[in-house]
């Protein structure tokens, strides 16, 4: 019988612990394999990398190297998102609010006011859109396309501007893309467009010294902006891209900047008051709200990030966030959608009540001044209630044409639709005084606007060829009810 040997148990346990590290080692070797193999996946694709030319306007040239942001920003396509304000889908802004085709009579969003769609639609949508472009300045294509910062390289800024939209017809073809936001050379955010630079300039800032952060929303600001084509005699530029921020970017200090330029996009031809059209100052708005106070970035909530087969990246299709509101609010806002939904609705439900309030005033102000006119007031006489109604509308305007329905900043936005209201408020009491000195002692008769034909064949009457409807008679033919 031979003993057992002393050394069996150890020898077991030396096996075991010996198998144990094997497996281990084993283990650990296969993550690192697939640790390195995931390091020279990702390295690989930065040397694969294709060289993409200086200002390559083609999105598609950049797709290989990038598919994923290619593929999400080819998504902005998509036209199915339909939000309660907003959305990727047209909507016509006349139909929804016949208030529109009275304040900007005369004026080319009178005829056509469509809710901006997704960065695919650019070119087509301007094409597209009853405010002809054929006989506009090439200044209207700077912020529809990448060929733009091409075609300024090659001819200058001040050229592009001056050259019509219509010879340049065959040079814009892609709709907005990486070469507006990017460096094909080393990816990072850049800024195409001197207007902005030059607006920096102008208040002794460098855009070059902007953060990283800044630049998440300064890309946008290139274009998202207030803007005007400003002529410069002395230099020979009739239409030079500008935007008018030397006093602020508040809307006061606008207002103050186009009276000392003595600028004016049209004359309204029912009151005969010199108006400006606010285009979108988005930037502006979003200036004055909590999120830039807190520095949250446009892309933070317009651009969030995705992940896809364990990549994470940035989401390029650029829609509202409430489509997205998963990986965009609720990152940092911890609430469910359905609150986090419910809350903006909220905010621009009170923004459009705020904002009829105001276009109600303001859309019987130009009629009130028509009746003035009616009863032989001179434009001297109405002078005052004429730049009332500008400054009324103006604030009115900086509210409506920015996007996102006051979301951006909304005590901001009530402050002035609450301006904008009085203003209009004081130009119809201005107006009641001039008509009493004209021994006008009826209220004035309203026409019928409540629907966007009705109010399109009303400011006909208004036009060169038409008669207006009498506003002052007190035994006018068909009173209609006041609106
Ligand atoms: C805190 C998040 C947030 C930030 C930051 C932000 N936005 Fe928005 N934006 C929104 C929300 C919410 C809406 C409303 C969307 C809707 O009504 O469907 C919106 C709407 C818009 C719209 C209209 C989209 C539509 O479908 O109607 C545009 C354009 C826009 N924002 C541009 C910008 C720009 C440019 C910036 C930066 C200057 C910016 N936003 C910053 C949240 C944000
Ligand atoms: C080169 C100019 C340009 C730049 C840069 C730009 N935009 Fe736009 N954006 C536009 C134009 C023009 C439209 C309207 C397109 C249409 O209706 O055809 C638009 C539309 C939008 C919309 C509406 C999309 C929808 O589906 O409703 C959003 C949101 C938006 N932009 C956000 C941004 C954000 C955020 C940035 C920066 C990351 C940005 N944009 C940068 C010009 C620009
Ligand atoms: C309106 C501006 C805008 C346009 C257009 C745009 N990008 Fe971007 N892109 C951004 C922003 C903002 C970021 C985030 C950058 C950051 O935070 O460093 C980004 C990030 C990226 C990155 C870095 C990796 C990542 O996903 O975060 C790549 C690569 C990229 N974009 C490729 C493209 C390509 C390709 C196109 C054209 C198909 C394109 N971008 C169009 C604004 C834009
Ligand atoms: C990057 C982080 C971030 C993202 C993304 C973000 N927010 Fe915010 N939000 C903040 C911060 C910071 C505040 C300031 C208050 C605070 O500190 O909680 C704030 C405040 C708010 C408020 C209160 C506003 C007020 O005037 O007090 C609302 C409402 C809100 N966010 C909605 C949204 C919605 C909707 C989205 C998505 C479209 C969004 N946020 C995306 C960080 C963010």
């Amino acid at each position: 019988m031979s003993e057992p040997t002393s050394q069996g148990p150890t020898a077991i346990k030396g096996w075991i612990v010996f198998s144990a590290v094997l497996v281990a080692v084993f283990a650990i070797g296969l993550l690192l394999a697939s640790v390195m193999e995931r390091r020279a996946e990702s390295k690989q694709g930065q040397r694969d990398l294709q060289p993409i030319a200086a200002w390559e306007s083609d999105n598609s040239k950049w797709a290989a190297n990038w598919p994923r942001e290619y593929a999400s920003w080819k998504a902005t396509e998509k036209t199915d998102g339909v939000t309660k304000y907003g959305g990727s889908a047209m909507r016509d802004l006349l139909a929804e609010d016949p208030n529109n085709v009275i304040l900007f009579a005369g004026y080319a969003f009178a005829k056509d006011y469509n809710q901006a769609r997704g960065h695919a639609y650019t070119i087509k949508d301007v094409m597209a859109t009853g405010r002809d472009i054929s006989t506009k300045p090439g200044t209207c294509w700077t912020c529809k396309s990448p060929d733009v910062p091409r075609l300024m390289a090659e001819m200058g800024p001040a050229k592009f501007y001056d050259t019509p939209a219509k010879d340049l017809y065959n040079e814009v073809k892609h709709s907005i893309g990486c070469a507006d936001c990017h460096d094909p050379k080393t990816m990072a955010l850049t800024i195409t467009r001197p207007a902005l630079k030059e607006a920096f300039e102008r208040q002794g800032k460098d855009i070059a010294n902007a953060s990283h952060q800044e630049m998440r929303t300064l890309v946008c600001a290139q274009c998202h902006v207030e803007y005007y084509f400003k002529k410069d005699e002395s230099k020979g530029q009739k239409a030079y891209l500008t935007f008018p921020w030397d006093k602020g970017m508040g809307v006061e200090e606008m207002d103050a900047y186009y009276d000392e330029k003595q600028f004016t996009d049209w004359t309204h031809p029912i009151s005969g008051a010199k108006m400006v059209k606010m285009q979108h100052p988005d930037y502006e708005v979003y200036s004055k709200g909590v999120h830039a106070y807190r520095n949250v970035s446009c892309a933070d909530c317009h651009m969030p990030y995705k992940t896809e087969g364990g990549q994470k990246f940035t989401d390029h299709q650029i829609r509202s966030p409430l489509e997205n509101i998963s990986n965009s609010c609720a990152v940092c806002h911890r609430w469910g959608e359905d609150d986090i939904r419910k809350r903006v609705e909220s905010i621009q439900d009170k923004i459009v009540e705020g904002r009829h309030i105001a276009e109600d005033a303001i859309a019987k102000a130009h009629f009130d001044i028509a009746a003035c006119k009616q009863a032989g007031a001179t434009d001297e006489e109405l002078a005052e209630v004429r730049k009332l109604i500008r400054k009324a509308q103006l604030r009115w305007d900086y509210v409506a044409a920015n996007n996102g329905l006051g979301f951006h900043a909304p005590q901001e936005c009530q402050r002035i639709l609450a301006a904008a209201a009085d203003l209009g408020q004081q130009t119809r009491i201005a107006a009641a005084r001039i008509l009493a000195k004209k021994g006008v002692t009826e209220p004035v008769v309203y026409p019928d606007w409540s629907s966007k034909q009705k109010a399109q064949d009303l400011i006909k009457l208004f036009g060169k060829d038409g008669t207006p409807p009498k506003l002052i008679a007190a035994a006018a033919a068909a009173p209609t009810a006041a609106k």
